[in-house]
């Protein structure tokens, strides 16, 4: 394996090699082609987006030696392109605004500014960073940058173009670059990845795309890491080593919220935390996911659309266990609980809170306290009960079954033919069926000492016994 990091073994040589940007590559060729050369140049965008590299090749296409006049497929092996290329060229000058950003800098500049080139057609200044560069020196440079000898050439480079004095930028033709589409930078991924026989899956592709925000160099930085390990790369490596959350451990807390299993939610979330993933960290890879979900509900096609690492056909099938209006709910939830983590100290308690939020049926119950929605039954109709006892009666169903969940097998027969139908401070109402009141009746103070622990009551409760009405068909089982 080579030493040479890809991003700087696979930087563009000419302009025709440049990911993206088509307006710059098609303005600069010409530019070269009609020798219209303009005496500055700003190049603006986020990083990773090719203006260093497109700088080079500008600044090589003026002076390469190998043709007459400037060209745009500079050759790349005469001694002014690969002077250019080693940073050691006469005529082209790159300058680190970070590291020589005062006036005196400027200064210099300007001096050398007047000397005729050595070897080359252009003297060229990168002006890299150059947001960097104090207001003194800016107004040092004003009046060369405007009517600069005809032999030189100015190319600023910046990711912070609201730092560069109005008068410079209007001063300069400014080339805005932008941000690489997923889709752009995966099938660039691809190419290096067959060139250096790097065996990877187009999803971790794919993941690697979405954590690099549209810049090539964080891309192939991430891709050359996870090339290491020694093995087929999936995008749970890519997670793995970009410290994120990994697609099998979203997967499991989606299916435990999914299935109502409080247990495995919390126990996921606890060894997530555990092994140094921030509340933060998980809840906004949740957030994206349901973000997905709610894309995979309403626009079922719209593939390009998904930003999580989870793949498209195993949110097809999530999806399925929610309703467009659940996830909205549990969006809005997630969304309170990332205010939350703003402020609190226990973030990993604020976690576990939204979490359990997020199943279903207990977020059909705080929604029915917040906003006036109607909650929906599980084949996705509304349902025709009112919303506060829609709500209610599923709960109360939920505590029922803990209830009869932990009671001894022999007693779990007899329990299952009561309903709680209320429950209120420390009093409960159960609902039985008449054949079984007596025993019941019989029973109450065992019961409620079940009741008191599935609730987790301080107070004792009072359970009292009425049989089911016949109009409700005589149905008790819970
Ligand atoms: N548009 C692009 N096309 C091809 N490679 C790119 C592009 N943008 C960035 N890269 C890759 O990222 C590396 C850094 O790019 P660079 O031009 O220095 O970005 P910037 O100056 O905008 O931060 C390059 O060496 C190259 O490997
Ligand atoms: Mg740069
Ligand atoms: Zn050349």
């Amino acid at each position: 394996m080579s030493t040479v990091a890809l991003h700087q073994k696979y930087r563009p040589q000419t302009i025709a090699e440049l990911v993206g940007q088509p307006y710059i590559k098609t303005a600069l060729t010409n530019a070269v082609k009609y020798l219209q050369i303009a005496p500055a140049y700003l190049f603006t965008g986020s990083r990773g987006t090719g203006k260093t590299s497109t700088a080079r090749i500008f600044a090589k296409s003026l002076n390469c030696l190998n043709t007459k006049k400037p060209t745009d497929q500079p050759c790349g092996i005469c001694q002014s392109c690969r002077s250019i290329e080693t940073s050691n060229s006469l005529d082209v000058s790159e300058i680190d605004a970070a590291s020589n950003n005062g006036v005196d800098d400027a200064r210099a500049l300007i001096e050398r500014s007047t000397l005729a080139p050595v070897a080359g057609r252009y003297r060229i200044f990168i002006l890299d960073e150059c947001h960097c560069l104090t207001g003194n020196a800016f107004n040092a440079l004003l009046k060369c940058i405007e009517e600069p000898p005809p032999h030189v050439v100015f190319i600023l480079c910046t990711t912070e173009l609201h730092k560069v004095l109005p008068t410079i930028v209007s001063r300069c033709q400014v080339f805005n670059f932008r941000t690489l589409s997923v889709q752009a930078i995966v099938q660039h991924l691809g190419i290096v990845a067959d060139a250096e026989s790097i065996s990877i899956d187009e999803e971790a592709l794919t993941a690697i795309a979405r954590l690099s925000d549209g810049g090539l160099r964080d891309a192939l930085q991430l891709l050359g890491q996870v090339s290491l390990l020694d093995e087929d790369i999936t995008a749970n490596h890519v997670m793995e080593i970009a410290g994120g959350v990994t697609q099998t451990e979203l997967m499991s807390i989606l299916q435990a919220i999914s299935t109502n299993n409080t247990f495995n939610l919390l126990q996921v979330a606890r060894v997530l935390v555990d092994s140094g993933k921030t509340p933060k960290l998980i809840l906004s890879n949740l957030l994206q996911t349901y973000r997905d979900l709610l894309i995979i509900k309403s626009a079922p096609k719209e593939q390009s659309l998904l930003t999580g690492c989870i793949s498209y056909a195993q949110l097809k099938v999530l999806a399925n266990h929610w309703n467009f209006e659940t996830l909205n709910l549990s969006l809005a939830e997630l969304q309170k609980a990332e205010n939350y983590l703003r402020y609190t100290v226990n973030a990993a308690v604020w976690l576990e809170v939204c979490l359990l939020n997020l199943i279903p049926s207990l977020l059909a119950v705080s929604a029915t306290k917040m906003l006036t929605v109607k909650p929906v039954n599980d084949k996705g109709h509304d349902s025709n009960l009112l919303p506060a006892v829609a709500a209610n009666t599923a709960n109360l169903a939920q505590i029922w079954q803990q209830v009869m969940d932990t009671a001894k097998p022999s007693n779990q027969k007899l329990l299952a033919h009561a309903n709680l139908v209320k429950l209120q401070d420390d009093k409960a109402i159960l609902e039985v069926t008449p054949a079984y009141l007596n025993k019941f009746e019989s029973s109450k103070e065992a019961i409620a000492k079940m009741l008191q622990r599935a609730t987790q009551s301080q107070q004792p409760m009072t359970v009292l016994i009425k049989t089911a009405n016949k109009s409700s068909n005589g149905r008790v089982k819970a």
